[in-house]
């Protein structure tokens, strides 16, 4: 395409049935073992998507407006140290984020291209469409897909920012982080930069009040799990016989988000062809969501081949994005 026209394409690499795929086997797995639980992806239906839109917004949520003040003040700074001709992000979504970044890139002079990467392909399609309007010049090389699965499919011209935002690297385990930095570090050209957003350690009150906000938004979104489960594999999870509960495990620096059962509940799941005891009081793990402090994103960073280069954090010190270069 032409100079100042600006191209689009967008590649879809996701199995039959996208997020979906393999759900039964996992599901299984995780309401038989003893300590139940369920990962978070599966959140993220419709509805899921904007019950968390809907977190963003509450007083007690602190880490998207943080993320945003840092990009806001910082997206020059960032800009000027990562030299970047192409951004990438990894869960691009609506492109809130990028669009600051891509603004500074623009504003620098070195804004070429835009990677966007998602699982959502009708907003990843609706989004690269917006962008080349709104960037003359700029070529949009979007991919659908999980990138946790299909991190090595995407497509990494040098020179590259790749961005992690929104803190959602909280939701790792120790090892699968340190698995994911590393190989994000094996793709990295010696001149890219990785941009991570993390929500920051700090006292238990706030942290818990984010996950458990007064107006019961939050225990909707956990809640509506069960509402996934019942819709695509045939449950009959009662969300009324649930309630939700979240605590600072200080120990694991994470947040601990559960469905606790009110009573004995007895739950079919007619597509696993299973029946799921669950004891009174008993707690199904849905979430963690894991906080850090720099000397551990420093170290997550070390073990991972990569070497922290920069740091900012909102004026509270609440939340920090970090840059960090391949060693
Ligand atoms: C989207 C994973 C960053 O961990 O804060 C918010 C998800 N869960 N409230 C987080 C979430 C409950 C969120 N991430």
């Amino acid at each position: 395409m032409s100079d100042g026209e600006g191209a689009v394409e967008i590649a879809v690499d996701l199995p039959d049935g996208g997020v979906l795929a393999g759900m039964a086997e996992v599901v299984r797995e995780g309401l038989s073992s003893p300590f139940k639980e369920l990962p978070p992806k599966y959140f993220y239906d419709e509805r899921g998507s904007e019950l968390f839109e809907r977190i963003t917004e509450q007083p007690e949520y602190y880490p998207t407006r943080c993320e945003r003040e840092i990009l806001d003040a910082r997206a020059g700074e960032i800009v000027a140290a990562a030299q970047p001709r192409t951004l990438i992000e990894l869960g691009s979504g609506a492109a809130t984020k990028s669009r600051v970044l891509l603004d500074a890139m623009r504003d620098a002079g070195t804004l070429e291209r835009f990677v966007p990467v998602d699982i959502a392909e009708g907003i990843t399609r609706r989004v690269a469409a917006e962008l080349v309007d709104e960037y003359p010049g700029l070529t949009v090389e979007g991919i659908v897909c999980d990138y946790e699965t299909h991190l090595e499919r995407i497509p990494r011209p040098e020179g590259a920012l790749i961005a992690f935002l929104g803190g959602t690297i909280g939701n790792f385990r120790p090892a699968p982080r340190r698995q994911f930095l590393a190989r994000i570090a094996t793709l990295m050209y010696p001149e890219d930069r990785f941009l991570l957003g993390t929500d920051l350690v700090k006292d238990r009150a706030r942290l818990e009040a984010a996950y458990d906000d007064a107006a019961g938004v939050t225990a909707e979104f956990n809640k509506n799990v069960l509402n996934v489960l019942n819709r695509e594999l045939g449950a009959d999870f009662d969300l009324g016989a649930f309630e939700h509960v979240a605590f600072w495990d200080d120990d694991n620096e994470w947040i601990d988000i559960r469905l606790r059962a009110l009573s004995e509940q007895f739950v079919d799941i007619v597509d696993l062809d299973m029946r799921a005891h669950f004891a009174r009081n008993e707690e199904m793990r849905t979430e963690i969501s894991t906080k850090f402090t720099r000397e551990r994103i420093e170290s997550s960073y070390a073990d991972a081949g990569l070497e922290l280069t920069d740091w900012w954090t909102d004026a509270d010190g609440l939340y920090a994005l970090s840059l960090a270069r391949p060693l």
